[in-house]
């Protein structure tokens, strides 16, 4: 597969994927399928795989560990710390927490579950606004210098944080939701990390699965599905949104692309330092979405795109207002 350099001399392939949708991984009946997609997604040359401490929270990490015991030497993984997890009992309390102890313990904690002495990349996954960036870098300094972690990587941070948390300890990756639908990065974030050569790593590339074409009004998302409370996936909002869809497929038709791989395919085609972070439980979808690496959009093509999608208003906010909040986008 083809690989990407993000900042400081991260190379990955061009692709990521995220495993938050395996949820709370010793839950749900098909933990080994998803074990096995994992595996399968190494098989097809993908090396670069994401989770966090607080998705489960631990039991995630603790499923990729397994999945890629035995393959350390094959894999780049990427996990966060961040928020507000009880270290001893992993209740997750709410809000955040990046105070030095509370990260050194997630990182401990992290390195047991993935079964493995380093980090590849270590990202804050929110912005505390309690605790100084600096301590914040200088913290994951340390660890770089112990060799528990390779690269500092930060997410949804505004471009403030990301200056001075760059100027302690370079950063190598912003992991931030970026995609068709969603474009606030470019006004401030992407210019600065830009001019600061720091890597892009958008998170949700497929909205979350809109901008796939497979959800419509009369979609119904399982109980415990989160997308339940976003604005934007809101029956009516789903349906005002479908003119993106439209877009979307009328680009892929000229390249007998799915709407997955061309919404992919923008991505990549804006900057060469921009690794689509997508999720997906299913092996087909899996193999669709690495497909989106033989979709070369033109530059009429990109453009059409930019321009048409920004001129459609997207009804409903990306997340709750309580967790825009936490947002720096
Ligand atoms: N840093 C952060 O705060 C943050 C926040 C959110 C996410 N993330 C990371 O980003 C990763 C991806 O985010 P995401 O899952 O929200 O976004 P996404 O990739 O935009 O969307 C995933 C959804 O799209 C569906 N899907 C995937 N490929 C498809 C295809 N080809 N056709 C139709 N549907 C398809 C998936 O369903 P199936 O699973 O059923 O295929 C899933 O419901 C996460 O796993 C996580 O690692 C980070």
């Amino acid at each position: 597969m083809q690989k990407r350099k993000l900042g400081q001399g991260l190379e990955v392939s061009a692709l990521s994927l995220g495993c938050m949708g395996y949820g709370k991984a010793r839950d749900i009946p098909d933990r080994s399928e998803m074990i096995d997609l994992l595996r399968e997604a190494v098989d097809l040359g993908m090396d670069f795989f994401d989770t966090a401490e607080v998705y489960g929270p631990w039991t995630n990490e603790e499923m990729v560990g397994e999945a890629f015991s035995g393959m350390r030497d094959k894999v780049r993984i990427a996990t966060k710390f961040g928020w507000d997890i009880d270290q001893v009992t992993g209740e997750h309390r709410g809000g955040v927490n990046s105070r030095p102890a509370q990260i050194r313990s997630a990182v401990e904690g992290s390195l047991k579950r993935l079964g493995t002495d380093y980090i590849d990349l270590l990202y804050q996954h929110r912005v505390d606004p309690e605790v100084p960036m600096e301590d914040v870098a200088g913290t994951v300094k340390d660890l770089i210098a112990q060799g528990k972690v390779r690269y500092f990587g930060m997410s949804e941070a505004n471009a403030q944080s990301i200056r001075r948390a760059h100027a302690v300890q370079p950063v190598a990756a912003l992991q931030s939701e970026y995609s068709l639908w969603t474009r606030e990065p470019e006004a401030g974030i992407i210019p600065t990390i830009e001019e600061l050569g720091i890597g892009l790593v958008p998170f949700s590339p497929l909205g979350k699965g809109f901008l796939t074409g497979k959800i419509d009004v009369n979609t119904e998302f399982s109980e415990n599905d989160f997308r339940n409370q976003i604005p934007r996936f809101a029956p009516d909002a789903r349906e005002a949104n479908q003119a993106l869809v439209a877009l979307i497929c009328t680009v892929g038709e000229r390249y007998g692309a799915t709407p997955a791989q061309v919404a992919l395919a923008w991505l990549m085609g804006q900057k060469p330092w921009i690794v689509p972070l997508f999720g997906t439980r299913k092996s087909e979808r899996l193999q669709e979405n690495i497909g989106a690496l033989s979709v070369t959009l033109s530059q009429n093509d990109l453009d059409q795109l930019t321009i048409g999608s920004a001129a459609i208003r997207v009804e409903g906010t990306r997340y709750p207002e309580a967790m825009l909040r936490l947002s720096g986008l």
